[in-house]
């Protein structure tokens, strides 16, 4: 069995599986968004000193499965630096302790192994990735090689939610808060689909964000921010945001044929989205696949998955070696 532990942002989560059967023997995961909340954001001094309270209370409930590991492995790369090294330390100390390998995981890969959770990986694959993080669509070939086909040049797609919740005051994270607010909204408000027109495989969502900005600012002019012109701006505001994942992505499905596409990362989970991409797909004749709802946002269980593949390779780094890693390097993000 491998032990993964996830601590990139503001989850600490602890998986225990079995390398054979991929079955789940432990998981668990103690969420700080309460403790962000009312910060509208992460704050990184705060979710570090938290990881340092959550996750040996979550080791000491998975220790029972110590004696039965065959190795230990911790995301290190890409996430905050106070998060990650909390982990990372955790995941040293453990495979010193037990004289076991140590596997550092990509969180990124973490996410397109949630598509993989219990069986093999079937690729080549294309991939949208939509967090709080990164907003990106990969290309995956046959032996597991990611060439990125798309980037966001700015915000993410998932960030401009936590943004946009931030403005009108909701609190943090702000996907589900604007989907579910957007769900009675009235379509009333012109905002710019990003890059509309543009021919360029790029993302961007400050642009979008400033209109939504300018927006609450003339309703609060005119007091008229109340609560149906809030459901109204965030149904144009969520419809906007998944009009422009999807216009690239049509002219990524010109240029290119997947006969499978994975929708991974916190905001697969909204379903508007899912339903946009659901249609797509299906114009495409591809498959598509997403992470069961539970293992859309940051899990260990997916950095135990795509640590298994690297256990198979022999893929360890001494514990005094394994270093982390906050920035995704573009050129070298998936090695
Ligand atoms: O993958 P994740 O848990 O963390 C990162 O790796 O960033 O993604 C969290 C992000 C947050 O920005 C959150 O607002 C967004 O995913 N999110 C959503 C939804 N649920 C979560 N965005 C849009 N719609 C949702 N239903
Ligand atoms: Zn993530």
């Amino acid at each position: 069995m491998i032990l993964a532990i996830e601590s990139s942002c503001d989850d600490s989560s602890v998986a225990v599986m079995d390398e054979c059967s991929f079955e789940l023997k432990f998981y668990e995961k103690i969420s700080q968004e309460a403790d962000h909340a009312k910060y509208g954001g992460v704050v990184p001094e705060l979710a570090a000193r938290l990881h340092t309270e959550a996750l040996p209370r979550i080791l000491q409930r998975a220790k029972p499965y110590f004696s039965e590991l065959s190795a230990v492995a911790a995301t290190n790369t890409p996430g905050l630096s106070v998060s990650l090294i909390g982990g990372v330390n955790m995941a040293k100390a453990l495979a010193l302790a037990l004289n076991l390998p140590l596997i550092g995981v990509n969180h990124l890969v973490g996410h397109i192994y949630s598509l993989f959770l219990g069986g093999e990986a079937r690729f080549p694959m294309g991939v949208l990735l939509v967090s709080g993080g990164h907003t990106m669509v990969l290309d995956i070939d046959a032996a597991g090689g990611i060439e990125i086909l798309a980037t966001t040049g700015d915000d993410s797609f998932g960030e401009s939610f936590d943004k946009i919740a931030k403005m009108l005051g909701l609190g943090y994270p702000g996907g589900a808060l604007i989907e579910e607010l957007a769900k009675g909204g009235e379509p009333r408000f012109e905002l710019p689909v990003p890059l509309k027109g543009d021919r360029r495989l790029e993302y961007s969502f400050s642009g979008l964000k400033n209109a939504v900005r300018v927006q609450i600012e003339k309703l609060k002019e005119a007091g008229e921010l109340d609560e149906r012109a809030m459901r109204d701006l965030a149904r144009c505001f969520e419809d906007a945001a998944c009009a422009h994942i999807l216009d690239k992505l049509q002219r990524i499905f010109e240029l290119r044929r997947f006969a499978r596409f994975g929708v991974v990362g916190g905001a697969s989970a909204n379903l508007h989205l899912r339903g946009l991409l659901t249609d797509l797909c299906e114009r495409a004749s591809c498959e598509i696949l997403f992470a069961p709802m539970k293992f859309c946002s940051d899990n260990a269980a997916m950095i135990a998955r795509a640590a298994i593949e690297k256990l198979r390779k022999k893929e360890f780094t001494a514990p005094a070696e394994l270093e982390i890693i906050p920035h995704l390097n573009l050129r070298s993000a998936f090695e």
